[in-house]
């Protein structure tokens, strides 16, 4: 049985770790998601994988129909959802380009997307609790993994996320710092909160590509974003190889 779903961001359309044992069309009362979901296995344990973006890198953050491949995930069965975003860096300790962060909060900056489940097509008003935005126990699971692939991550931080597509200005950054965000987003929330309301596990494995606007002399380049991409992803997967067989033992 399945126990994990994996949602990949950018740089991370595709799980090369992934022995892909069958693919599926899942249909939602709020349309498609962003791919077929990819099953097979890793490390020797069930996973599915799920591309934020699409299986091309087409759906820019603001057009991914978050509530369609939450309600897809929670369909499966899998009770549990690591999500890979990718993030710029606020917080002096956390602009590195390579640093892996297991956030442990989140600020919503984003607006316009359809973020909740819980509609006016509801016999109740539904509030859920989002103190603790993600799961500590995967949290906890994730901050061993990374330990045991000899990877170095930040165990905690707070997670901005903001609309997009354009990156932030110096001036937005300087607020989300104020606000207390160490990390830069596009697609943490809804996808955070839309797990809680169906009761999932989910967890962000954030990837720093760049310093965030105004963090560095340098403007943003796409360039640079790419190659950091590549290298944070490759972090990633080591850290996933380690981390799904402890999941699945759970
Ligand atoms: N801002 C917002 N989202 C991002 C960034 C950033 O600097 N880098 C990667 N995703």
């Amino acid at each position: 049985m399945t126990t994990v779903a994996i949602i990949g961001g950018s740089g991370l359309t595709k799980l090369k770790n992934l022995h892909i044992t069958r693919r599926e069309v899942i249909r939602t009362p709020y349309g498609e998601p962003s791919a077929p979901m990819v099953f097979g296995q890793l490390c020797g344990s069930e996973a599915m994988f799920l591309p934020r973006h699409g299986p091309g890198h087409t759906i820019p953050p603001h057009e991914v129909n978050y509530r369609a491949n939450i309600w897809a995930i929670k369909q499966t069965g899998v009770t549990r959802v690591i999500a890979v975003n990718a993030v710029g860096g606020i917080s002096p300790d956390f602009q590195e380009p390579g640093t892996l962060v297991i956030p442990d909060q989140i600020i919503d900056y984003t607006y316009g997307r359809d973020h909740t489940f819980f509609g006016a097509d509801q016999k109740q008003v539904t509030h859920v609790d989002f103190t603790y935005p993600y799961c500590d126990e995967l949290r906890n699971v994730l901050i061993e993994a990374a330990k045991r692939a000899k990877l170095r991550v930040r165990g905690e931080g707070t997670y901005g996320a903001t609309q997009g597509p354009r990156f932030e200005s110096a001036a937005e950054i300087l607020r989300m710092e104020r606000d207390g965000a160490d990390i830069v987003g596009m697609t943490g929330m809804p996808e955070a909160g839309l797990a809680r309301e169906l009761e999932l596990c989910y967890a962000s494995i954030s990837v720093v590509v760049n310093p965030a606007a105004g963090m560095s002399k340098e403007t943003i380049s796409l360039r640079e974003i790419e190659k950091n991409l590549e290298t944070g992803m490759a972090k990633v997967r080591s850290l996933l190889e380690q981390a799904i067989p402890l999941i699945a033992g759970v």
